[in-house]
């Protein structure tokens, strides 16, 4: 069924967290609690991807980044509420935190004290650890102590990589040390699981972590910018899609790594409701994104004055408030990122050569 998000038939779809009611769940759109048979075959990528979703020919899963400059773009709301939101009906997959804010690290579960002698995402970035060695299985906070067992729940099929106050010396880390530009080629060729997706959450600017990163997305994966509708974050796109440009050009010709990552969707993310203190702002800001990026554009995700929770509760979005706007809006958008994989390949200034 074109448009649906399909499910896999593992044990793991069946299974979600109590707190979200069975109404909201968006693969049950007709009310009835069947799951609804997609025919994976009218649905996606016309040949180009495996039985499990994974472009031909390679080891790993899709990848889709989240990366803009600036803090508080809402990258991570982004990449941990369509992370969630996937492994809640069955799809497996990793976020990675290449913060050193660890900001998903804690929607996701864990703090620093959870983390002591633990290994993070600095440790594969050093060639120290195994993915396997470096995820931890993705939960949310349900007590006020720090027992795993009794004031965590587990979030099924998701994984989080855990970021690392250390790494703010990534980048220094890779400009000292030449081989350590491979860390994250070196963690896609040696992965064996069966994940669909690895989300990225990247740090608030582009340097040389993120340029190791961005050289392995080919054009199946995606680059998501993830704005608020402010005038001065639609300016970061065009920044963004200019260091694309850039990772591209230096990566032409380049056999070894993919070298094409693409800015295939933008999010505009707290866009209504119309009595939102920053609406001005927004007003001028949506017609702007419409008419410069209509072809990357997913449907927006509207205002949850208690998005910000996720934060300070160590609940994602989904789960947290399963039935706010934006949580119903970041399922659409999920329904929207599986129905049309090559939004991109429109002609646009933003698709590659
Ligand atoms: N749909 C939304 N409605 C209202 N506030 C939001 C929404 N999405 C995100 N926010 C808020 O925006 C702020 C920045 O988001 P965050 O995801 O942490 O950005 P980044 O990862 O880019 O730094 C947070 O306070 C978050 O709660
Ligand atoms: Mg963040």
């Amino acid at each position: 069924m074109a448009g649906e998000l399909p499910r896999l038939k593992r044990e793991g779809a069946k299974s979600k967290p109590e707190e979200a009611p069975e109404e909201v769940l968006y693969t049950d759109t007709d009310g009835s609690g069947d799951t609804l048979d997609p025919d994976l075959s009218s649905l996606w990528w016309y040949g180009t991807v495996d039985s499990q979703f994974r472009p031909k020919g390679r080891n790993w899963p899709l990848i889709w980044a989240y990366i803009i400059e600036g803090g508080g773009s809402t990258k991570t709301t982004s990449a941990t509420s369509m992370a969630v939101t996937a492994a809640l009906d069955g799809y497996p997959g990793v976020v990675f935190d290449l913060d050193s804010n660890m900001s998903s690290t804690t929607v996701l579960g864990y703090d620093e004290t959870a983390l002591k002698g633990r290994k993070t995402a600095i440790d594969l970035l050093y060639g120290r650890a195994t993915l396997d060695e470096v995820a931890l299985p993705a939960r949310y906070r349900i007590g006020d102590g720090d027992d795993p067992e009794e004031d965590f729940e587990p979030i099924e099929n998701l994984r989080v990589v855990p970021g690392s106050p250390a790494m703010a010396g990534a980048d220094l880390a890779i400009a000292q040390d030449a081989d350590r530009n491979d860390w994250f080629a070196e963690v896609l060729r040696s992965y064996e699981g069966d994940d669909m997706v690895f989300y990225l959450d990247f740090p608030a600017g582009y340097g040389k972590m993120p340029y190791s990163v961005l050289r392995m997305l080919d054009e199946e994966d995606s680059v998501i910018a993830s704005i608020k509708p402010d005038p001065k974050a639609v300016k970061l796109v065009k920044r963004l899609t200019d260091e694309l440009e850039r990772v591209r050009d230096k990566n032409r010709g380049c056999r070894s790594v993919p070298g094409r990552p693409t800015l295939k969707r933008l999010i505009l993310t707290g866009t209504e409701p119309p009595t939102w203190p920053e609406q001005v702002a927004a007003r001028r800001a949506t017609p702007t994104v419409e008419a410069m990026y209509s072809s990357v554009l997913l449907p927006y995700i509207r205002y949850s004055a208690d998005a910000e929770k996720i934060y300070e509760d160590q609940v994602p979005l989904p789960i947290l408030l399963p039935d706010s706007v934006a949580s119903v809006d970041y399922r659409e958008v999920m329904r929207r990122m599986w129905a049309f994989p090559y939004l991109n390949e429109c002609g646009c200034d933003y698709c590659p050569d």
